[in-house]
């Protein structure tokens, strides 16, 4: 019966709505007045999957920890139409003019959104007078009309302008089935001009959807980062910090403002230059501070099945995009991260905090729970930095490590650990969770003895997350030398959905290097919330997202560190917090 398969593990410190079904984070953005942070989402509050008439919810968090649901927060006037996905900004200066003194310049918050009609979508603003409680449709909607079916999720933000010259909004926009991302940009939020596209870039799956272009600091990993090279010349000729980016500054083609669907431009500086020479590139990110990162969502069609979010590293004049290089990067390599977003405003300006729908369209629609559907991923905080996929080559990538406030989380808590172990079969080591709650952190440190690994012996080291009611159900995740990768098996459930969705992935893996490939030495952090793990690598340069299901009230509560090969791995620590959220 199908009652039975129900599980009720509601995550603690993932927002999910009281009741119905959620899908895409929208309108991200922080309130500096109250110190409020707030999350709107795609919401159907009355079903238990995607339909419409669709909504945006609201929820408001004091520390990125714990979530208050608010319900709709506003919807479309018909109800075939659908609020699709968007983002809010912060109109400090009043460019649109739907603020008075009255109202908080650090709470003049306009949504920027979709309205999806059955044979339309278009761009839409609303506008808050009660720090995003209420909101007020600009009567001269639409604001962009290109009479297209698939046109949407508008990602919005201020440039600011070289001093000479005024600051602009930057909407980034996706036409999904032309694998197309339009940049326009706007003085006051209403009347946009076509910039620029990124066309048929990176993976592109069925359509690009949800994009968003972001300024993220650098910080670079002296562990990584290729040691400098003292043949290059210090001077370098690129600058990130003023609106004459290096872009413009040395390619000409870049100079030639694009039209829309012009051929795009090749610039060889990036391709050969930049990346030939990353030192070079490493000093004028470390000078500017930050790198630009063009975030996409592809849907369906992942690499690992159904919805997935890669990202650009690049560079951005004010009008175009251009990443440093060809690769595709992907923010998350889990199944259940997708339709990320940043938030407009953090308290530190320079920070990008991010959050993703914890779920993927493969299944979202079907997963176990009830009364609600679905959650959002934890807060991540993204640097972009230095990683070495191999021992020969330092790339830059984006390292997303989670925003939690652990004060209350960790209050009562043990920390239970294991401390240099050298492993061998016949070991077990063993941390039992007292009255757990389903809810803990956990750190997991070894090193390889490359030497003892022989290539034909499967050479894991197993951590067995086991539930406290019924043992049968468990997560298995490890670490195989062979492979080089890190392994997640989250078919062990009595939950039917488990064994009968297609989708749902049971085993999956990923890449996972060394942090130190002098001493082999690797490690993984992971936040475990009720039916969902989120796994960090070396500090966040690889992640992986998943839910998992467990029955109803069946709570992690045995740590088990096992492996099948002798004098190959050490731990050198596996350490647990319980969270009492
Ligand atoms: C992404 C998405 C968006 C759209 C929204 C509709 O998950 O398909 O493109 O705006 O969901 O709910």
């Amino acid at each position: 019966n199908s009652s039975s398969s129900l599980s009720l593990n509601r995550p603690a410190i993932h927002f999910t709505p009281d009741k119905g079904w959620i899908n895409d984070p929208n309108g991200l953005w922080y309130d500096a007045k109250e110190e409020d942070w707030h999350l709107y989402f795609q919401y159907n509050p009355e079903s238990p999957h995607w339909d419409l008439p669709l909504y945006w919810g609201h929820a408001v968090s004091k520390d990125l920890t714990v979530w208050k649901d608010h319900g709709v927060s506003f919807g479309t006037k018909n109800e075939s139409d659908g609020a699709f996905s968007g983002s809010m900004v912060i109109d400090y200066n009043n460019t649109s003019g739907f603020f008075n003194a009255s109202v908080d310049p650090r709470q003049r918050v306009v949504a920027v959104w979709t309205l999806a009609e059955p044979d339309k979508q278009t761009q839409l603003l609303s506008y808050s007078h009660d720090g995003g409680y209420h909101f007020t449709e600009y009567e001269g909607n639409p604001v962009l009309d290109i009479d297209a079916l698939n046109f949407r999720d508008p990602k919005v933000f201020w440039y600011d302008g070289a001093e000479d010259s005024e600051g602009h909004w930057i909407m980034a926009v996706a036409i999904p089935q032309k694998f197309s991302v339009a940049f326009y940009s706007s003085p006051d939020l209403k009347e946009w001009t076509l910039e620029s596209d990124f066309t048929d870039k990176g993976f592109v799956g069925y359509q690009y959807e949800c994009p968003g272009l972001v300024k993220v600091p650098y910080v670079r990993n002296t562990t990584f980062a290729s040691t400098p090279n003292s043949n290059v010349t210090s001077s370098s000729p690129l600058s990130f910090n003023s609106t004459e980016s290096w872009i413009n500054s040395t390619s000409a083609a870049w100079n030639s403002s694009s039209v829309w669907n012009s051929s795009h431009t090749n610039s060889t500086l990036l391709n050969s230059t930049m990346f030939g020479n990353e030192t070079v590139l490493q000093e004028a990110l470390e000078e500017s501070g930050f790198a630009w990162v063009l975030f996409l969502s592809i849907n369906p069609g992942a690499p690992q099945g159904g919805s997935v979010n890669e990202y650009f590293i690049g560079d951005f004049n004010g009008t175009h995009f251009h990443p440093f290089d060809d690769q595709t990067r992907f923010v998350d390599l889990g199944k259940d991260f997708y339709a990320m977003q940043t938030f407009f405003n953090t308290p530190n300006q320079k920070d990008v905090f991010g959050i993703a729908w914890a779920s993927n369209w493969q299944y979202g629609n079907h997963v176990p729970t009830t009364p609600w559907r679905s959650s959002m991923s934890l807060v991540r905080n993204f640097t972009v930095t230095e990683f070495n996929p191999n021992p020969n080559t330092t790339e830059l990538v984006l390292s997303g490590v989670p925003v939690i406030d652990y004060s209350e989380l960790r209050k009562n808590g043990t920390t239970y650990s294991i401390e240099d172990k050298q492993l061998s079969v016949s070991d077990s080591e063993v941390i039992e969770l007292e009255d757990p709650t389903g809810v803990f952190e956990f750190s997991l440190e070894w090193s390889v003895n490359a030497t003892n690994v022989k290539n034909y012996v499967f050479s894991d080291l197993s951590l067995y997350l086991q539930g406290d009611k019924h043992a049968d159900e468990y997560l298995r995740l490890g670490f195989e030398a062979n492979a080089a990768a890190f392994f997640i098996d989250r078919g062990h459930s009595n939950v039917p959905f488990v064994e009968e969705n297609p989708f749902f992935t049971q085993r999956l893996s990923v890449n996972n290097p060394p942090s130190d490939y002098t001493s082999n030495t690797y490690d993984v952090y992971g936040v475990v919330d009720r039916n969902i793990i989120e796994l960090y690598f070396n500090n966040g340069t690889v992640t992986s997202t998943n839910t998992f299901f467990f029955t109803t009230g069946n709570y992690i509560s045995s740590i088990i560190l096992e492996t099948g090969v002798d004098d190959v791995y050490e731990v050198s620590n596996l350490r647990v917090n319980q969270f009492y959220a």
